[in-house]
């Protein structure tokens, strides 16, 4: 049966994709945040996923406020990578894991999630950047990603979103599907988004260091403390797109109640974001 090796969360903001495309990773602003990730690069030389479950918000490409999955998996052969509207840089399209889409579709329907599958779907920044930010030698069109994706889609676009204490659950669901995949894939869970940020309205630019450095110290010992809180509540503390933290809930609950942090990194901010990043592996 497929085997999880671990899970990498972590955060998205468009400008990333322009400060790769500009080889700005030593830039002064850009440094902090780029020099988080070499260990996580490493820890993946050994874990040597060949597939990826990546849990990612989508931000208005693939669903507009006429249709809104709450939950959806992709099920498609390729994923084109597309902006929009940052003005970023397309990379490479990423092969999709179809075997491993449809047993999870099964399985979590199974699991009484009820799931949208997208037979057909473009990915965003939610999706390209921390594959370009793990792979970074990868990131060139033409070339090859060197895992293929299955992509699962959480609304944190349109209220209401699903509540913390359920994106839990379905990352369980999750964990349950993969492991009951017959294949002996090695599998990386990834969660793309957050931290605390606002990007519009009176709070825009809200950043909540304490709140963000606490829920990334919890998903290590105390994983369900985030689901005490309502959405209201996670975006009171953390701005109205810090909700996508409801990512890092998601890949959290497919990791086993005991982990441990192989690494982590914060800086703020990035354009408008508190960026995060958080390595598990199991105890
Ligand atoms: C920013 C952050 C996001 O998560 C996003 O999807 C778009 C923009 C930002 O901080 O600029
Ligand atoms: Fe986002």
């Amino acid at each position: 049966m497929a085997h999880i090796v671990g899970s990498i969360s972590t955060s998205h903001v468009p400008a990333i994709g322009g400060a790769i495309a500009r080889n700005l990773q030593q830039d002064p602003y850009w440094k902090p945040f780029f020099d988080g990730y070499p260990a996580a690069r490493d820890w993946l030389e050994q874990a040597r996923p060949d597939v990826v479950v990546i849990i990612h918000n989508d931000h208005g490409l693939n669903f507009f406020l006429d249709k809104m999955p709450t939950f959806s998996v992709g099920t498609a052969a390729e994923y084109e990578t597309a902006d929009e509207g940052w003005g970023i840089p397309a990379l490479t399209p990423a092969q999709g894991e179809q075997d491993l889409s449809w047993h999870m579709v099964e399985s979590l329907v199974g699991d009484d999630f009820d799931i949208t599958t997208c037979q057909e779907a473009q990915i965003d920044h939610a999706v390209s950047l921390p594959l370009a930010l793990l792979w970074p030698e990868h990131n060139a069109r033409g070339g090859q990603w060197p895992v293929k994706i299955v992509p699962v889609c959480i609304n944190t676009v349109q209220a209401p979103y699903p509540s913390a204490a359920r994106c839990y659950r379905l990352g369980q669901a999750i964990r349950k599907a993969v492991e009951s995949w017959d294949s002996d894939a090695r599998v990386l869970i990834i969660g793309s988004g957050g931290l605390s940020h606002q990007l519009d309205g009176e709070r825009a630019g809200f950043i909540n260091k304490e709140f963000d450095l606490t829920f990334m110290d919890s998903l290590v010992d105390a994983p369900e403390w985030v689901t005490q809180y309502t959405n209201e509540q996670l975006i009171e503390q953390t701005g109205t797109q810090g909700i996508e933290l409801l990512m890092w809930v998601v890949a959290r609950g497919a990791m086993p109640d005991s982990v441990s942090k192989v690494h982590a990194n914060y800086h703020i901010p990035i354009s408008n974001t508190a960026t995060g990043l958080l390595v598990l592996e199991s105890a």
